[in-house]
């Protein structure tokens, strides 16, 4: 198996809650176990965004997105906001790759500060300790010197900053094409397989006239 085998997923209050969801279904698919974390404001913005109605409470959380993305029993873990005895809240239990999706100005700038005020702030800081990978999707238009400060800094900390701005040499037809293109990027800096999105050049046939 190519990537991580444990990702922590975690949806933060910025536009592009699809994102965050397609992101799950095809970990799902691909085997992954996912720790799944979630805020107030991101669970507004999943229900402003899309059909989706997560139940409020983590337990119930998890059952509905087991079913809802048809991964077996145990898959997904969802943890709340003030759970410090899950495995996310610490270096010797948390899987080695999180990804922050979408990842609001407000999560962006307490990561940066290490706040670790809530369980994702939590999660992204054990991350950045023990150097493992990093990756936050920000979405905000336009970005402010605060905004991009804090994302340089994170960026020299060894987060990677993957912006929800999907590009279009893919011709896109849908928002589906669109959502994947970001996703597709995730995976590939995940190294887990996707096929939404071939890699550069992959289909190219040399030669250069
Ligand atoms: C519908 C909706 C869309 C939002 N879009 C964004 C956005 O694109 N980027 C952003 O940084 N914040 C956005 N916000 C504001 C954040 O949700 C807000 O700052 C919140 O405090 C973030 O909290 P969190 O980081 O704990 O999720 C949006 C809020 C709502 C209700």
């Amino acid at each position: 198996m190519s990537g991580p085998e444990r990702v922590t997923v975690a949806m933060t209050g910025a536009s592009g809650a699809p994102y965050g969801l397609r992101l799950l279904d095809c970990l799902v698919r691909e085997d992954r176990e996912v720790h799944f974390l979630i805020s107030k404001a991101a669970q507004l913005v999943m229900a402003t965004e899309t059909d989706v109605r997560l139940p409020p409470k983590a337990m119930m959380m998890q059952a509905f997105l087991t079913e809802y993305t048809g991964a077996s029993a145990g898959q997904i873990r969802v943890y709340g906001r003030d759970d410090w005895m899950s495995p996310v809240a610490s270096g010797s239990g948390s899987p080695s790759a999180m990804v922050v999706v979408p990842c609001s100005t407000g999560s962006l700038s307490a990561i940066a500060t290490g706040a670790c005020n809530n369980l994702i702030e939590r999660a992204a800081d054990v991350t950045l300790k023990e150097r493992r990978q990093l990756i936050l999707v920000p979405r905000e238009a336009p970005f402010s010197s605060i905004h991009l400060e804090n994302m340089l800094k994170l960026s020299n900390m060894g987060a990677i900053i993957l912006p929800a701005s999907p590009g279009f040499y893919h011709q896109p037809q849908t928002i589906d094409d669109l959502v994947d293109f970001v996703v597709a990027r995730i995976l590939n800096l995940l190294n887990i397989p996707q096929d939404m999105l071939p890699r550069w050049g992959e289909h190219h046939i040399g030669g250069d006239e």
